[in-house]
């Protein structure tokens, strides 16, 4: 059994999985209210609040997967990329219940794990395959041959996809966090109303979505007010099928540069539900096997970074007491390092 912590942002995540994949648990005790009222996650507050719950968080994984500590024989946590505050929390807590049963550790890239939640039973994806991962923090096409890996095709170069989604709802008043709030609102808009940019940089597999928000800023002043109340809608739907049409067209052009018969979605704007029928609607036209797995493995979870822990060479006691966590990790640092 696989015992997995993953407090890299505002949620406190701890599972359980078997070797072959099977959840036997996966808890999430999400901070979302906490920090709705300031617009956005506070790292400081998030670190204290994972202070206070992961222990009762891991205590309930523990119990829902009907497992004790006995029967953990590896545990998993994540190392970064995310807040560094929140990462130690996690990371603390793996080494202390690892250490006093001198159990090994595996110390887990977050982005590793988004890539890898597809291959969870029950319908574990087939390798290789491309992954998009599109989150509030990060957004990344990657491929994976072996799910001890992964190799990144092309990402974003300034904000995610996510953050994209926080920023325009923010714009139009739609509140924290902004995909679900978008998503909703798009539901009874018109998509073609508003014309707004797609920006795809370079022709490789990179993406970019600050010229959208700033595009909206400039559409919303130019309407003001009294407008943008009313056609709120129409907005929110076309500023959606913008974000949609620049991550289905890199997907599009990965499925045929890396001829690609299987594609999985991962990250909290997998979520968007203009998203999943776009895909949808074009895997299925070309052949390609699509895997968005449940909301719960899709948005920031410990389950996924269990997934990955199996691939991966476990520290043995006590090498990894040393260990530590690391902002950025993983396609963060390769690009912080350009
Ligand atoms: O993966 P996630 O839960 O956390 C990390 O950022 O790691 O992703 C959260 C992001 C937020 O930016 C949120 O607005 C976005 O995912 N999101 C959505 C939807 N649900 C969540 N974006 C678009 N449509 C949705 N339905
Ligand atoms: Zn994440």
């Amino acid at each position: 059994m696989i015992l997995a912590l993953e407090t890299s942002c505002d949620d406190t995540c701890a599972a359980v999985i078997s070797p072959g994949g099977e959840i036997r648990s996966n808890v999430v005790a999400s901070q979302g209210l906490l920090h709705e009222r300031y617009g956005g996650v506070v790292p400081e507050i998030a670190s204290r609040r994972h202070l206070e719950v992961v222990d009762a968080v891991t205590s309930d994984a523990l119990e829902r997967a009907a497992v004790s500590l006995d029967d953990v024989d590896r545990v998993a946590v994540t190392q970064g990329p995310g807040l560094i505050g929140a990462l130690l929390v996690g990371l603390s807590s793996a080494k202390a219940l690892a250490a006093a049963r001198g159990l090994p550790l595996v110390p887990v890239d977050h982005l590793h794990g988004h890539v890898v939640a597809s291959t969870l039973e029950p319908d574990p994806i087939e390798r290789p395959y491309g992954c998009l991962v599109a989150s509030g923090g990060h957004t990344f096409l990657a491929r994976v041959e072996e799910p001890s890996s992964y190799r990144v095709l092309g990402q974003t170069l300034d904000d995610a996809a996510g953050e994209a989604f926080d920023k325009g709802a923010r714009l139009l008043g739609l509140g924290y966090p902004g995909g679900p709030a978008i998503d909703r609102f798009a539901r009874d808009g018109d998509p073609e109303a508003f014309r707004f940019p797609r920006s795809l940089p370079g022709e490789g597999l990179d993406l970019s979505f600050s010229g959208l928000k700033t595009s909206l800023l400039y559409r919303l002043r130019d309407l003001g007010e009294e407008e943008v109340a009313a056609r709120r809608a129409d907005l929110a739907a076309s500023y959606q099928r913008a974000i949609v049409d620049a991550l289905a067209a890199r997907i599009e052009q990965a499925i045929a540069e890396e001829r690609l018969e299987r594609l999985a979605i991962g990250g909290g704007v997998a979520a968007n539900s203009e998203l999943r029928r776009v895909l949808g609607e074009r895997c299925r036209r070309s052949g390609v096997g699509l895997w968005a797995p449940p909301l719960a493995l899709c948005t920031d979870n410990a389950a996924m970074i269990a997934a990955a822990a199996r691939h991966l060479v476990p520290l043995p006691y006590p090498e990894y007491l040393a260990l530590d966590a690391a902002a950025r990790l993983g396609p963060e640092a390769t690009r912080a390092a350009a």
